[in-house]
């Protein structure tokens, strides 16, 4: 690619993505509402864009080849702020790639759009959605989108629905959830070198021993995660003690998210 576009280039996994997928493309396009480090050469440009306004969207996107979108609001909540990053920041990415050419997009989708599945329950990118709070609803909208853009104008999107990417499990829920740093670069690296994408679901999850999603569907991008949370479960079992088993934690796979009222701003 010439130039990939990446959002929410100032966040935890905007800042991953930054420094580790250089290779993909002549210029990386980095891009967020909040500061950001400053250019780093000629092959990185730097765009304070806020993703509700429609117009900076048009511009940020015009000239990319293809687009991590990883901007938005990444948890519970105020609908306005959810509203204006995830929804009509959705919406605004996806008209400005149907104006520039369609480049191929990745979006951050999170298992937050399944969340009160209970953690006994296995389940596949086919389930219906059931989300856990207006920021899960939000990502929802979002899959939406990418499905309409697709059968209308053939908008290629990888919907990847990301558990928790950390550098190591946090606690005993993301010992089924827990997505490797190393894992989630591998992956961005299919979805953009696979000939033909279309919009396939995704989970964004390492090859877990404990895990509630079925992952077949990685192969359509010749995905294999390689890290396995196990190797940290002495650990987490060590620090983490575990949670009362009517507790959110314990019960649903979207864990305490399940938990968080509707905040108003
Ligand atoms: N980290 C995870 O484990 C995880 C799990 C599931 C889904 N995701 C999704 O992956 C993406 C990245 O996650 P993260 O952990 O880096 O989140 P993060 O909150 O660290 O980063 C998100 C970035 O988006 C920016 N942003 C928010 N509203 C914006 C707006 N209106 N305009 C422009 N930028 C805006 C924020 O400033 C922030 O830098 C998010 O979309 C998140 O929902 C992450």
């Amino acid at each position: 690619m010439k130039r990939l576009l990446i959002t929410g280039a100032a966040g935890n996994l905007g800042k991953l993505a930054r420094a580790r997928l250089g290779h993909m493309a002549d210029v990386l396009r980095l891009s967020d509402v909040a500061e950001m480090a400053p250019a780093n050469g000629p092959k990185e440009e730097v765009v304070r864009c806020d993703l509700g306004d429609a117009d900076a969207v048009d511009d940020l996107v015009r000239g990319c080849d293809g687009i991590v979108h990883l901007g938005g609001v990444s948890v519970e909540r105020p609908w306005e702020m959810i509203a204006r990053g995830n929804i009509a920041g959705v919406y605004n990415l996806y008209e400005a790639a149907r104006a520039h050419g369609m480049p191929r997009i990745l979006f951050a989708s999170s298992n937050h759009t399944i969340g009160y599945y209970r953690q006994d329950e296995r389940i596949d990118t086919r389930a219906p959605i059931k989300p856990d709070g207006l920021y899960g609803v939000s990502k929802c909208f979002g899959e939406a989108m990418a499905s309409l853009y697709h059968s209308k104008f053939g908008q290629e999107t990888a919907v990847i629905r990301i558990g928790s990417c950390f550098e190591k499990p946090r606690d005993r829920r993301m010992m089924a959830t827990w997505l490797s740093p190393d894992d989630f670069i591998s992956l961005i690296e299919c979805v953009f070198r696979v000939p033909m994408l279309g919009c396939p679901v995704i989970w964004g999850v390492s090859d877990n021993d404990a895990g509630w999603w079925n992952t077949e569907t990685a192969r359509l991008i010749g995905w294999r995660a390689k890290d396995n949370s196990e190797l940290f479960r002495a650990e987490i079992e060590a620090a983490a003690p575990r949670p009362a088993a009517d507790a959110p934690q314990s019960i649903y796979q979207g864990g305490m998210f399940t938990n968080e009222p509707i905040h108003k701003g």
